[in-house]
């Protein structure tokens, strides 16, 4: 269990943020979702009906985020945790490795990872390889049942325990790159803020929870997050004033 430090910040981040890696968003004009129906590739209903799509769209996802780079808000948090350690949580609703690729390791994805493979008949879990089927068998049980790692429309995102704890206890909640549309995730900052957090938004635009963030900042990710970083690490740095 990751708790993040009591009066520590708390970081979502969503498509957004790897945006400038060039891997694709949901909701922008050009997303996936303008360009897939959800049903059909991000339930179980989908992928009882058509598994072979389903896993030809993750698939391609997963050998596009491989080849993929973070950018400078990945690296930025990064930079952020080395700095904090336990004072800082990153959870990401993404299911692309970049965060990690930058060097981050306290990081929960909520919603499953593409570098992983679930066992839909016995729940084991291994590591993806490069193309899935799900006449894949299972390494645990032989099932021919290998679906993506990754939590559907209509399942039950990962590790809510623990973002829950950390919400409790945040000093500061920071949302980056998330159009605020999906709950639980969407929930989280009027989560924080009624437990007494500050909350801050970093986003192209303003997103449909805009109204709940204490502050908004509008940009591009790999400038808005490396600034604020900047802005953390002086102020935490910052001796505290001497006592007259
Ligand atoms: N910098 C910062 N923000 C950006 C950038 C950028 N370069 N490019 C796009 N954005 C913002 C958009 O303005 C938008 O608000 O990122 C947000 C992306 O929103 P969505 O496409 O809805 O992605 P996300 O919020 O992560 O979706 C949440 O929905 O379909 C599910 O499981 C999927 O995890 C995903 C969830």
């Amino acid at each position: 269990m990751w708790r993040v430090a009591e009066g520590g910040i708390v970081v979502l981040t969503g498509a957004g943020i790897s945006a400038e890696s060039g891997l694709g968003t949901f909701r922008d004009p050009g997303g996936l979702w303008t360009r897939y129906r959800l049903e059909d590739v991000a339930t179980p209903e989908g992928f009882a009906r058509n598994p072979a799509l389903v896993h030809e769209f993750y698939n391609a996802r997963r050998a596009q985020a491989r080849a993929a780079r973070p950018n400078a808000a990945h690296a930025a948090l990064a930079r952020l945790e080395r700095a904090l350690g336990p004072a800082l949580l990153i959870v990401t609703q993404n299911v692309d490795a970049l965060h990690e690729a930058a060097g981050a390791s306290r990081v929960l994805h909520m919603h499953g990872q593409l570098d992983g493979a679930l066992c839909a008949a016995c729940g084991h879990r291994w590591p993806a390889p490069e193309a899935m089927a799900i006449e894949d068998p299972c390494p645990a049980c032989g099932s021919a049942a290998t679906r993506p790692d990754v939590v559907w429309f209509g399942e039950y995102p990962a590790h809510m325990d623990e973002i829950g704890a950390a919400l409790a206890g945040a000093e500061l909640f920071v949302s980056i790159g998330t159009s605020g549309n999906v709950w639980p995730a969407a929930g989280f900052a009027a989560e924080a803020r009624a437990r007494g957090a500050r909350t801050l938004e970093l986003n192209l635009e303003p997103s449909d929870g805009a109204n709940v963030f204490h502050e908004a900042r509008h940009g591009p990710a790999s400038q808005l997050v490396p600034a604020w970083v900047d802005e953390v690490l002086q102020t935490r740095q910052r001796p505290a004033p001497r006592p007259r």
